[in-house]
């Protein structure tokens, strides 16, 4: 899985399509979406002009949709939209109570041996649901997405994947932009002659996190590629990993009624 992805949360229509051709590129060959984010259709139709075998491609099942069929039957929308026969990775987007996850990890071991899915993950599960996932499922669970960045540093959960061969992805790695006026993030900056955000995602990518910033501006689309060429030394990453600030930008908004609990 490569190291740097793509994200296209919040990129609709011309701007997602102009982006993601921006990354292509520049040389990006990870893209992250998902079907809410309503925009596999025009990631599709840039898809078409390059070569599917080069691309890993994630996308993810919302949680109003993890029933054994809804499963399905997402997962055959975001191939049609996308214009692929097959997913690199198929995350469960958010955990959702209401719905058995042996069910929908049954699903998702059905796509897997069908090979419409090489691997299958999760999203936003804290380290316990991850446990149970990680324990039922019939096929590996290969990655949790959740948010990563010197302000929300997930130590614990990012423990328990080393030791159990699951890839953390970094989803806001940028903790969308907050993180980047951080002083000691500065300091680097200033040391290494790099961005704010390449020190940012260096960090991530130094420890092996796989990291998957989201822009509409050519330069840093660019700019942060180039954070994979760079390595932090040790003792900065400690830096990083004693600031103390403590920040989430995203969560679950029940406004959304994303369970799809009848109220
Ligand atoms: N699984 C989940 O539930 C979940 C949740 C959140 C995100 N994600 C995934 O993670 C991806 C990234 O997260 P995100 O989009 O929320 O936030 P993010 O990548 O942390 O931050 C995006 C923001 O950073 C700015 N930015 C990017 N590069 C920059 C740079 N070099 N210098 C200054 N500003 C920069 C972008 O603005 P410009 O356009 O001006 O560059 C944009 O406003 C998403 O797109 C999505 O694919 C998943």
């Amino acid at each position: 899985m490569p190291l740097i992805g793509f994200g296209t949360w919040d990129l609709q229509g011309e701007p997602v399509k102009e982006s993601l051709r921006v990354a292509l590129d520049k040389g990006y060959n990870h893209i992250d979406t998902a079907e809410g984010y309503r925009n596999e259709a025009e990631i599709g139709e840039v898809l078409k002009s390059y070569n599917r075998d080069r691309l890993f491609l994630t996308s993810k099942v919302l949680p109003t949709n993890l029933h054994y069929d809804d499963v399905l039957g997402s997962l055959d929308q975001s191939l049609d939209k996308l214009g692929t026969d097959y997913l690199d990775l198929y995350l469960i987007h958010w955990p959702n109570p209401a719905i058995s996850l042996r069910e929908t990890l049954l699903a998702l071991s059905k796509l897997y041996e069908s090979g419409l899915v090489k691997t299958i993950g999760v999203s936003n599960f804290s380290k316990y649901q991850l446990r149970v996932a990680h324990k039922i499922s019939d096929v590996p669970i290969s990655v949790n997405q959740v948010e990563f960045h010197p302000w929300n540093r997930e130590q614990d959960l990012l423990e328990y994947c080393e030791s159990n061969d699951i890839t953390m992805t970094a989803s806001a790695p940028l903790a969308r932009t907050k993180v980047l006026q951080d002083p000691v993030i500065n300091e680097l900056s200033e040391k290494y002659q790099k961005t704010p955000a390449q020190i940012v995602l260096g960090w991530q990518i130094k420890q092996d996190v796989v990291t998957i910033p989201k822009s509409s501006s050519k330069d840093h689309i660019e700019s942060n590629f180039e954070a994979v060429n760079f390595e932090l030394e040790e003792s900065d990453v400690d830096r990083i990993n004693n600031i103390s600030k403590q920040e989430k930008v995203y969560q679950l908004d029940l406004e959304d009624d994303i369970y799809g609990i009848p109220s």
